[in-house]
């Protein structure tokens, strides 16, 4: 099976300060990728190369198999189309309704005054209902997106890449500006929906104790540099030390790192 993300040695500086530095990983269908690392070391960074809407100075990122750091213009953006985005700030239309900002993902190729001045057909829109259901927002098809509440907004996310038949999402902390019970239900219903259609998800987050309920492995970053690759499920107090602990503790920064296949069972006391 081809991953549906591959970056290769991906390397970004800013104003000569390295912000990323040979950043390597694949991403498989339907396997969900949380992303952790402390304020600064590159999450952001990673997301924008990672949509080509920074061009990183060094290395590839292929998205089903095209290199979107060679791409331009119409190729570009059909590329882009296989990308769903989530973000911290929900980004929908505001005045627009659950179920108008779903058709918009659906139909991302063109702006939005063409999707609304083109008026969806019945099929298209029974389509986008069916999304917001699959999200429990049903019932909030025709709200406008102001009037729902941080966690419904996300949903409609979710919903929308959905919609757009992403293969990839990329959410860069979502549930931040969540409470702690809708910020779990969002992560809950991605996961869900990337595991029934096979989306690749890759995923930030500073709740390190939602990874394990969440994602199927954790990549670390740090200083720009991965310094973690390993399944949830054995993601230990060590790895958060790894990732988030001053560097003058003594303690080495790479300690668990597999940047391909299986990682190695982490060592516990
Ligand atoms: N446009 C920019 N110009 C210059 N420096 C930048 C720019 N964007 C980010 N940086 C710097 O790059 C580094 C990585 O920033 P980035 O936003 O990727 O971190 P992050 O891991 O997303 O942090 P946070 O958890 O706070 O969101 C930081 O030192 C930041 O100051
Ligand atoms: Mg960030």
């Amino acid at each position: 099976m081809a991953p549906v993300l591959s970056v290769q040695g991906l390397g970004h500086r800013y104003g000569g300060a390295p912000v990323l530095r040979g950043v390597s990983f694949d991403v498989m269908p339907g396997e969900v990728v949380a992303v952790i690392g402390p304020s600064g070391a590159g999450k952001t960074t990673l997301f924008r190369a990672t949509t080509a809407l920074l061009r990183p100075e060094e290395g590839h990122v292929e998205v089903a198999g095209r290199d979107l750091v060679r791409l331009g213009g119409n190729e570009l953006r059909q590329a882009r189309r296989e990308i769903g985005l989530i973000f911290q700030h929900y980004n929908l239309v505001r005045r627009l309704s659950a179920i108008d900002n779903v058709l918009v993902g659906r139909l991302a190729h063109l702006p939005t005054w063409r999707v609304l001045a083109r008026r969806p057909g019945a099929e298209e829109r029974a389509r986008a209902r069916e999304c917001l259901d699959r999200v429990g927002l049903a019932d909030r098809a025709d709200a406008r997106a102001d009037t729902l509440s941080g966690g419904q907004q996300q949903r409609v996310a979710i919903a929308r890449a959905l919609a757009q038949s992403s293969r990839l999402v990329l959410a860069d902390e979502p549930v931040a500006s969540l409470d702690p019970a809708s910020a779990t239900g969002v992560l809950a219903t991605l996961r869900a929906v990337a595991t029934e259609h096979d989306i690749a998800v890759v995923c930030s987050l500073h709740q390190v104790e939602l990874v394990a309920g969440f994602a199927h492995r954790v990549i670390g970053l740090r200083s720009g540099q991965m310094v973690l690759d390993v399944p949830s499920a054995e993601f230990a107090p060590e790895d958060r030390a790894t990732v988030y602990d001053p560097l003058d503790s003594g303690r080495p920064p790479a300690t668990n790192l597999s940047v391909a296949g299986p990682s190695p069972s982490p060592s516990s006391p």
